[in-house]
């Protein structure tokens, strides 16, 4: 609530990182008032508390810039994560709890901590998360391996783009991962779930974020961006919804997508 007016009345502000999606100019608050409303308290504690945001996402760039090859880990290692809910995302908990995602065998590519692995498995579907970085995957091991449903998941070290499967999937589950990726490496993101679901299997997109500042990660999303790398896949929007559970910093910058592969296209 408070994001969005704040976003229609500071017109200049820049999209920065995972969470901490405003930063206010100086001017937009009062200089010279010495009594601030507590709504105007407000901001300034939050002011705060996205400056420490802002630095660790700053240094998370940093690091990921300073080293294509093992940037990940590196975040991992130093604690730069500023992605990192630390709870499963509300609304693939949702559709997992309304019982309206695909059975069977899912993955989640760069999965991170894995708390949307555990959110999704059940005794109806086994959840693969997919991790490049050790420290990640080892994290989740520790944080989850004695959940109740720790028989409905693995996590894997790999590489999404040169892993190799033994069985495709039914579901593909991605957040946050699309607009980790340089943006020229979409289309192998496109093909690698091509590969990796069944010819009826289903791709959910949580869109994010879909805005326009420049650089990243995060990297801009819009639903144009991924119709360009998965049409030419045959794959098809079944349905393209604004997400209403998203949480507070990303509200009104997310888009839940799901897509299958029209039979009639992936034959051409
Ligand atoms: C922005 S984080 C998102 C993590 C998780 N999806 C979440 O929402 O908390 C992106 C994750 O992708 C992982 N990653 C990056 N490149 C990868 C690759 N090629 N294969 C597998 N994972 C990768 C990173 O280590 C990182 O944990």
């Amino acid at each position: 609530m408070m994001l969005s007016f704040c976003h229609r009345l500071i017109p200049n502000y820049v999209c920065v990182c995972f969470n901490q999606p405003l930063r206010f100019r100086a001017s937009g608050f009062p200089r010279n008032s010495l009594k601030l409303s507590s709504r105007q308290l407000g901001m300034q504690k939050s002011e705060g508390a996205k400056r420490l945001g802002n630095q660790t996402s700053d240094k998370f760039k940093e690091t990921i810039h300073g080293d294509p090859e093992g940037g990940w880990e590196k975040c991992w290692e130093q604690g730069l994560t500023p992605w990192d809910l630390k709870q499963p995302t509300p609304v693939i908990l949702h559709l997992q709890q309304t019982d309206a995602l695909p059975r069977g065998r899912a993955l989640v590519p760069g999965c991170g901590t894995g708390y949307d692995v555990v959110a999704i498995a059940s005794p109806d579907r086994y959840v693969v998360g997919l991790e490049i970085s050790s420290h990640a995957v080892k994290k989740a091991k520790e944080l989850f391996s004695s959940s109740p449903n720790a028989n409905y998941f693995t996590f894997l070290m790999a590489d999404f783009f040169t892993w190799k499967p033994t069985e495709l999937f039914d579901l593909v589950y991605d957040y946050t991962f699309f607009c980790a990726i340089e943006p020229s490496m979409r289309p192998a993101w496109a093909s690698r779930i091509q590969d990796y679901l069944k010819p009826d299997g289903e791709l959910i997109t949580l869109m994010f974020p879909i805005s326009d500042h420049v650089g990243g990660p995060p990297y801009k999303v819009s639903v144009a961006d991924y119709e360009e790398v998965l049409h030419p896949m045959g794959f098809k929007a079944i349905s393209i919804v604004d997400n209403e559970l998203a949480i507070g910093p990303r509200k009104g910058r997310e888009k839940l997508g799901r897509w299958k592969r029209s039979p009639k296209l992936s034959m051409l």
